[in-house]
């Protein structure tokens, strides 16, 4: 099993390959699931603007992709543009559909405190579920 270290710096690498050249906001994120595979994904931006794709749902579809069944454990995020790159609404909601009744860590680095971590079910309470 990977470390939340290891598990942010693949986000970091990552982030290294996002495609925003119009926020010029790159974003890594690094998913581990309960099987122990990880996946990887970067933001990816439209001229369309709307179209853009986040980081973290990138990750999660490249698992889905790869035939990941198992939960979602641990998702590492990184933005060499914030010091602590939250995980957008839509993506929370993401996560929490994979998660499948784990509480999942969310792991983000901030450059006073280091590695930070933080739960699903408390960044997104309340969620919409329809199992
Ligand atoms: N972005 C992510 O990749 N993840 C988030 O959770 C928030 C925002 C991306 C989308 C867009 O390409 C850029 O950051 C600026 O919003």
């Amino acid at each position: 099993m990977k470390t939340n270290e290891e598990l942010l710096e693949a986000a970091k690498e990552v982030s290294k390959r996002a495609y925003c050249p119009y926020s010029k906001f790159a974003v890594g994120a690094c998913a581990l699931y309960e099987s122990g595979n990880i996946y990887s994904g970067c933001n990816i931006e439209n001229s369309s603007y709307g179209l853009s794709l986040c980081a973290e749902r990138n990750a999660i579809s490249n698992a889905v992709a790869g035939g990941e069944t198992s939960k979602l454990v641990k998702i590492a995020i990184y933005s060499p543009n914030s010091s602590k790159c939250f995980p957008c609404g839509a993506c929370r909601q993401w996560i929490q559909e994979f998660a499948e009744g784990y509480n999942t860590e969310i792991i983000l680095e901030n450059e006073e405190k280091g590695v930070c971590s933080y739960y699903i079910n408390d960044i997104l309470p309340y969620s919409f579920n329809l199992k």
